[in-house]
């Protein structure tokens, strides 16, 4: 039996994000001003060795899950060689990345290979026209097509909703159509003050009534919840689930098993909070 990883709170840690890059090709406006933010210099970037060598100690600590984050992770150089190196590491149950989906189409089927097993890709909207003006991306198709071949490259595929007042009432019930006949999941995600462009409390919508829109149209059947930060829920006679990140609204901090690498290799155990621990 490997050690379990505990906080001073008994909280098994068993969750590693970890971010490959700081840099991003979308301008999300609740994410990053469309200047962008100053960068971390390419010295301080943790190098691919050192990033497994952390998730190395982190899975010989009793972790088990592991996810690449960015940033946008498909714009590091030789993603998919530490995918196949991290994926090789013994204690590693499941490997994702969460992308906006830029890269994918042709970095889909090599990450399968390599090992990776789950897939996030943030999708706001299904309207191209209001797609590009929430990312600052134009090519809402390649971002769809992306999906398509992640599913036939046999990746599990959940796709990101931040849910955003005035905008994810009009896209609700296509997105819920999306999960009715695909087989992946659709999570919204409330929208939380992390951002880089301040924050709009008026942006936010609680996820309940996400929910309760959802629920007048299809008869949601909801599942075991586990450790899991989403609720998640099965559709009657549908392919997919969808399922829901109520971060603020309905916190599970109690539940917590994440600890955060940034990019420049600083390890973040709370992303509510200042502390921080230079791993350099
Ligand atoms: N609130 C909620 N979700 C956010 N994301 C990025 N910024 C925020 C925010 N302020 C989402 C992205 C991506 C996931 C990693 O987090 O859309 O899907
Ligand atoms: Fe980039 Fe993701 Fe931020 Fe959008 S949310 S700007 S894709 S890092």
């Amino acid at each position: 039996m490997r050690p379990l990883l505990k906080d001073n709170y008994h909280r098994v840690l068993d969750y590693l994000r970890i971010s490959v890059t700081d840099r991003c090709n979308f301008r999300c406006i609740y994410c990053l001003p469309p200047e962008g933010i100053p960068l971390s210099p390419k010295q301080d970037i943790l190098t691919l060795e050192e990033i497994a060598r952390v998730a190395r100690v982190f899975l010989a600590m009793g972790g088990s899950k592991i996810r690449l984050t960015g940033g946008e992770p498909l714009m590091r150089k030789n993603i998919v060689g530490l995918v196949a190196e991290l994926s090789r590491l013994p204690g590693l149950q499941t490997l994702g990345l969460t992308t906006n989906g830029y890269h994918l189409k042709k970095l889909a089927k090599p990450l399968r290979e390599a090992g990776l097993e789950q897939v996030n890709v943030s999708l706001d909207s299904l309207a191209p026209s209001r797609f590009a003006k929430l990312t600052h991306c134009d090519q809402f198709e390649r971002i769809w097509e992306a999906i398509e071949i992640s599913l036939l490259a046999g990746l599990q595929v959940k796709i990101n909703v931040v849910a955003l007042k005035g905008i994810t009432q009009e896209e609700v019930l296509g997105f819920a159509n999306l999960a009715k006949h695909l087989p992946l999941e659709v999570r919204f995600i409330e929208f939380m003050p992390l951002c880089g462009t301040g924050w709009h409390p008026e942006w936010m919508i609680p996820l309940r009534e996400i929910r309760r829109w959802i629920a007048q149209a299809y008869a949601l059947e909801e599942l075991p919840r586990g450790a899991q930060v989403a609720q998640s829920f099965s559709l009657k006679a549908g392919r997919g689930r969808i399922g829901f990140i109520a971060s603020m609204s309905e916190p599970f901090c109690e539940n917590c098993s994440r600890l955060r690498l940034t990019a420049n290799g600083t390890l973040r155990p709370c992303l509510f909070s200042e502390e921080a621990v230079d791993l350099k």
